[in-house]
């Protein structure tokens, strides 16, 4: 079954976030594993805290990304693959050659904006040898209606890979989650709208 991995080439553009909040809403109906690709194991540290709060596992890499991750979907619904800050570390480039989705969230700065650059070259080169390989930008953290998000949206719109409808808002929950050991999906009414908003994303993404 499908395996997504969320990719980037920015530190911080929100991929362990989005990774672990997407991750709980589909296990909320369907059955997924994560795998944390980045060395820097933010995902494993998130479930590690999260106990009995969520009901996925996250697993640490093993030697071939490709055959854990082919392993886990051939008995979950989904495998999610959280990637390294940089489009050239080793992790990533074997990620995108086997995966069926990228999502990319992107932060609505220009400095996050010229990354995207080469994540566009990364994606075009991995499709060389997977062919199918879809992406997805997603912009994280927009603050609403700025101009500078507005930009954002018409600049991404000259990139030649496509952008989600849904933009994830900056909110304290996504951080204050994270540090109770939660999802966004068990938060309660902290959470109603980050829900909203992955709840809608997850539509986007698994129509993909
Ligand atoms: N939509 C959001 N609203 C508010 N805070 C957010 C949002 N998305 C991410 N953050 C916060 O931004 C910080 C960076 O997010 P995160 O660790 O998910 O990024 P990352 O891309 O995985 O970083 P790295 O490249 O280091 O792995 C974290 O403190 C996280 O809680
Ligand atoms: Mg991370």
């Amino acid at each position: 079954m499908p395996i997504i991995a969320v990719v980037g080439n920015k530190g911080g553009a929100g991929k362990t976030t989005l990774c672990v909040n997407l991750a709980a809403g589909i296990s909320r109906s369907n059955s997924i594993a994560v795998i944390d690709a980045d060395p820097q194991g933010s995902s494993l540290q998130w479930r590690a805290i999260a106990g009995d709060n969520v009901n996925f596992p996250v697993y640490a890499p093993t030697f071939s990304l490709r055959d854990q991750a082919t392993k886990y979907s051939t008995k979950n619904d989904y495998v999610l693959i959280d990637c390294p800050p940089s489009v050239h570390a080793p992790q990533t480039v074997s990620v995108l050659e086997f995966t069926d989705i990228a999502l990319i969230p992107v932060q609505p700065s220009p400095v996050d904006l010229w990354a995207t650059v080469h994540i566009e070259k990364a994606i075009n080169e991995a499709r060389e040898v997977n062919p199918s390989l879809k992406a997805l930008l997603v912009i994280n953290q927009l603050e609403s209606r700025t101009t500078l998000s507005k930009l954002v949206r018409e600049v991404l719109n000259e990139i030649a890979l496509p952008v989600a409808e849904t933009a994830v808002r900056r909110r304290a929950i996504y951080r204050n989650s994270a540090l109770e050991g939660k999802s966004v999906f068990n938060v309660g009414k902290r959470g109603a709208d980050a829900v909203d908003e992955l709840e809608s994303l997850i539509k986007e993404v698994i129509k993909e």
